[in-house]
């Protein structure tokens, strides 16, 4: 290898991404959740998505074992949900207004868009576990994505066609 860790995060850290929060519940229904940018579409027949969670993350037993989880695209005045969405071991649930859905998966409210997700498979990527979810439902609003880019959170600034 040419290079080391330091600069492939930095590499890829100019691919901008938008901000995601997935959520779940335990088997002891315990809410789990955390800030995700590795989301990502996948097929749009089956509707498939997937996104990619550390394995040494507190919640991963739960998301890999979870058969409902939701992807919460996060709009760009909630930087401090995902924040708190961010901090291992936090009581992320307590302060942040959401409610369960008929699978008893946790909803956080006002997000920009959701995916309601069954999982469809679980592959090993290194230290990540990536999780691919087929998409039972979803919910748009007409609110403008948090856009994440070069360690910084930003709000998208469309270039007008010429
Ligand atoms: C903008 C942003 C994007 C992130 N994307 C991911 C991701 O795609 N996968 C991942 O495993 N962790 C990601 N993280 C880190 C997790 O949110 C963080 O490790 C979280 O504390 C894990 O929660 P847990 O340990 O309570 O399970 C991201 C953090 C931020 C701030």
């Amino acid at each position: 290898m040419t290079f080391d860790a330091r600069e492939f995060r930095d590499a890829l850290s100019s691919f901008a991404t938008g901000v995601t929060i997935v959520t779940a519940r335990d088997q002891d229904q315990q809410a789990v959740g955390m800030t995700c940018s590795s989301f990502n579409s996948v097929s749009i027949d089956p509707p498939l998505v997937l996104w990619s969670v550390t394995k040494t993350a507190r919640s991963a037993p739960t998301f890999i074992s979870a058969q409902y989880f939701a992807v919460h695209v996060l709009a760009f005045d909630q930087t401090d949900i995902s924040n708190r969405f961010a901090r291992s071991g936090e009581d992320k649930f307590g302060a942040t207004a959401h409610h369960l859905d008929i699978n008893n998966v946790p909803i956080i409210h006002d997000t920009a868009s959701r995916f309601d997700c069954e999982q469809y498979a679980v592959h090993d990527g290194g230290d990540h576990w990536i999780v691919l979810g087929r998409v039972l439902g979803l919910a748009h609003a007409d609110k403008e994505g948090l856009v994440f880019a070069r360690g910084s959170y930003a709000k998208l600034a469309p270039i007008p066609n010429e």
